[in-house]
């Protein structure tokens, strides 16, 4: 699909999504954080929508980070609940549009079995699919990725002359995606809250401050029209 003012041939291949705001949503409107949970899940659709509109062929989300454990154990208990039937509501969704669905992320004994289980039951129907690939981030911690993948290092006995970055990039949870281009976070905050430090190394960073239930596609339009306007350097210079 075309859409005004995106060069189709500039789209960003990974686009990761860092979606904050639903407490101040729900607060603004004298409710539970919960309810803006619960209306995050349309928007969760919505950039889905866009990425696939528009031809993205990887999407990142953060839905729960190895920090969110701290908050409190209700709400806690709700998003796995909600990350559950996420899941059981949309798999098919999903899967008829040509989505596969990864999770990265602990699999600790944090995470209720009955999740474990969604989890695995979308991945498995989902990976064939090649359309677009949808990476969800799950007790996910950036430096627990990092973690792991030394662990696996020291695992399996490299040396240290063989420790260079394909030999850590190989461990990562998913060695076959590439590092995003674009990565947008909601609600006016201006940091990355431990998501996917290594791969972040280059990628452009877009800000803005609609909170992540009222997020719409052309949200997302409005971060690629502002990345493919960016220069990336990479640490060199054009010519
Ligand atoms: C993002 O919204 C959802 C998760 C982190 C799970 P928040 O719950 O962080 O909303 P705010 O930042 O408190 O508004
Ligand atoms: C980042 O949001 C984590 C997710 C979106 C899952 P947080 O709301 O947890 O981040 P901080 O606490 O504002 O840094
Ligand atoms: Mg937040």
């Amino acid at each position: 699909m075309a859409v005004e003012g995106i060069d189709p041939d500039r789209v960003p291949a990974h686009v990761g999504c860092v979606m904050d705001g639903n407490g101040r949503w729900a607060r603004a409107r004298g409710l539970p954080r919960t309810e803006g949970h619960a209306a995050g899940e349309a928007a969760i659709m919505r950039a889905i929508d866009g990425a696939l509109a528009v031809g993205v062929a990887w999407l990142s989300m953060y839905a729960f980070s190895t920090e969110n454990w701290r908050r409190p154990a209700d709400e806690v208990r709700y998003l796995m609940h909600f990350n559950e039937g996420i899941l059981r509501r949309h798999r098919d969704e999903l899967n008829d549009k040509g989505v596969r669905v990864r999770f990265a992320g602990r699999r600790d004994w944090r995470v209720p079995k009955r999740l474990l289980r969604h989890m695995d039951e979308a991945a498995a129907l989902t990976a064939g699919n090649r359309r677009m690939t949808l990476t969800i981030c799950f007790n996910y911690g950036g430096r627990a990725e990092i973690v792991d993948a030394v662990r696996a290092l020291v695992r399996d006995g490299v040396p240290e002359r063989r420790v260079d970055e394909r030999a850590i990039r190989s461990r990562m949870y998913f060695p076959d995606m590439p590092d995003p281009d674009l990565v947008v976070r909601t609600s006016g905050e201006y940091r990355i809250s431990n998501f996917l430090l290594w791969e972040l190394a280059y990628s452009e960073l877009v800000f803005t401050d609609v909170l992540w239930p009222d997020f719409r596609e052309e949200h997302l339009y409005q971060a690629i029209r502002e990345y493919q306007g960016r220069s990336r350097r990479y640490g060199g210079v054009l010519r």
